[in-house]
């Protein structure tokens, strides 16, 4: 990058790379606290992978299949006939865009009223700092070059490809191009039983596709508590998706229309045809043409992360990282809150991220969601704990509401009693988790949330009882 093109330098407090969940909450927590700041993004809109390809359009997308499904197969076990369900895939897809829009438009809006400058264009850093000042060029459709003393980089990550499988963007592609398939594909082949293969392999069956999912691992979800992935595994068989485990892709061909897919399980080769492939075998952080290497920041060569320490800066004094770019879960409520820490121990806030309680979630249906390790993970740790399950299909609630697969389970540790993790398998899991995430915020135990009163009748109710189990003393089991 030549310098010497681009526009008189204007100077900022804080210049970040990157508009998504990390980079613009950064913004909004910086700007709270008195800082100029500009924000630079290549893509058209904020928001980053997970409002624009990621996180939004595909739960737009689940809510959507999940109405359809419901219209197909259960409204008629309520008492409600409908007539013959149509898919109007078109309609569907415009909403999903329709959502993303009014998100973006907001996170534009956000902007505006804390006063942070966006640049659009590719971010680069020119180099090392000059005199404690690091200059930042901007190439977009007008070239800009911007100083400031700290740059944050929030730059997020990218699809992983196989080298035997390359994205086509066509038919071999990445969850991207698998938010907007134009028409249902007759035989989805999904790579990779992970998050997004079950979540967008969950979207394609529900509306009528037939979905193959290949799993290197014996297990699908192999990061996640055993026995909760086993209960998911079992329910998106029922659902109609079939898994291949222990089967590793070798290739593809295209034939015509078709694609032929190899692959090898237990030493024997075998085949799939489909007319898509989704290639979703996890994300590696977006490093690509940030200048890291003039500026001497330091990238991990096998994981492709940026090390950086408690106050999320890199081996470059004044050069920081969050999110997806750093060591941790790759989620976009991870990122934000190392975005706003970042912002207030910037500012002298002594504030910091608990990584123990950070909660996942996987959106299919039932949805699953977790916080704190898992059984496997205590166990072989060799800490002591009890275990409380309590089944949906216990649950008033979940029973009026015709939903009562799953369970909840709670693990505590057996001398203390201390919350070290709850998983659930079930209806709404995904909001029925932050209740376990505060009380292990304030280092609860399962008897805490055993004593607390829940209204009647809730899908929250499973959790108290779970956490009743534990002590052998759960009302309605
Ligand atoms: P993932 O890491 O969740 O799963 C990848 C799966 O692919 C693993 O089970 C792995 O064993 C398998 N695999 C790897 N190589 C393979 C091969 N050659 N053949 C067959 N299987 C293979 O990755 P995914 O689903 O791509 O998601 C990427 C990231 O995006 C995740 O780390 C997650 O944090 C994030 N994400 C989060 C969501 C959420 O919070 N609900 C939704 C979607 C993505």
């Amino acid at each position: 990058m030549k310098t010497e093109e681009y526009a008189v330098a204007e100077r900022f407090d804080l210049i970040i790379i990157g508009g998504g969940p990390g980079g613009y909450v950064a913004a909004i927590r910086a700007a709270q606290l008195g800082q100029k700041i500009a924000l630079v993004e290549k893509r058209a809109t904020l928001g980053g992978t997970c409002l624009n390809v990621g996180c939004i359009p595909s739960k737009a997308l689940l809510d959507s299949s999940e109405v359809f499904a419901q219209a197909k197969s259960h409204l008629s076990r309520h008492g409600v006939q409908v007539g013959e369900v149509k898919l109007d895939l078109g309609a569907m897809l415009v909403r999903k865009d329709k959502v993303v829009k009014g998100l973006t438009d907001g996170v534009t809006y956000l902007m505006k009223k804390n006063k942070i400058a966006v640049y659009a264009g590719t971010g680069k850093l020119a180099g090392a700092a000059k005199e404690g000042v690091f200059t930042v060029g901007v190439t977009g459709a007008k070239n800009e070059t911007l100083e400031a003393a700290v740059v944050l980089l929030a730059t997020g990550s990218e699809a992983t490809q196989i080298p035997s499988l390359p994205f086509d963007g066509k038919n071999v592609v990445s969850s991207t191009e698998a938010l907007c398939f134009d028409r249902v594909p007759n035989h989805l082949i999904v790579v990779g039983g992970g998050y997004i293969g079950l979540e967008l392999g969950s979207v394609w069956a529900r509306l009528g596709a037939k979905v193959s999912v290949v799993e290197f691992l014996p297990r699908i979800l192999p990061l996640s508590d055993g026995e909760i992935a086993e209960a998911l595994h079992k329910s998106l068989v029922k659902q109609g998706i079939t898994f291949h485990l222990d089967t590793g892709v070798t290739g593809a061909t295209v034939k015509g229309s078709q694609l032929v897919v190899t692959a090898k399980s237990k030493d024997k080769e075998v085949v799939f045809e489909g007319d898509k492939v989704l290639v979703a075998v996890g994300r590696r952080p977006f490093t690509a043409g940030l200048g890291l290497s003039e500026a001497g920041v330091t990238v991990d060569g096998k994981t492709g992360r940026v090390p950086v320490n408690v106050d999320f800066m890199t081996n470059v004094p004044g050069v920081y990282a969050i999110g997806d770019l750093i060591e941790g879960p790759m989620l976009a409520h991870k990122a934000e809150e190392d975005g706003v820490v970042f912002a207030e121990r910037r500012a002298g806030i002594e504030s910091h991220v608990h990584y123990d309680t950070v909660p996942s979630v996987i959106y299919t249906w039932p949805e699953v969601a977790s916080v704190g390790p898992t059984e496997e993970q205590i166990k072989s740790s060799g800490r002591e704990y009890k275990k409380g399950v309590f089944p949906f299909n216990a649950s008033p609630r979940a029973r009026c509401m015709d939903e009562s697969e799953g369970f909840v389970k709670v693990l505590a540790d057996a001398k203390t009693d201390r919350l070290l993790a709850v998983h659930i398998f079930g209806p709404r899991a995904s909001d029925m988790i932050a209740e376990a995430v505060s009380v292990m915020e304030f280092g609860g135990s399962a008897e805490d949330i055993g004593r607390t009163c829940h209204a009647h009748p809730t899908l929250s109710e499973a959790l108290k009882e779970a956490a009743l189990a534990v002590d052998k003393r759960a009302l309605h089991l």
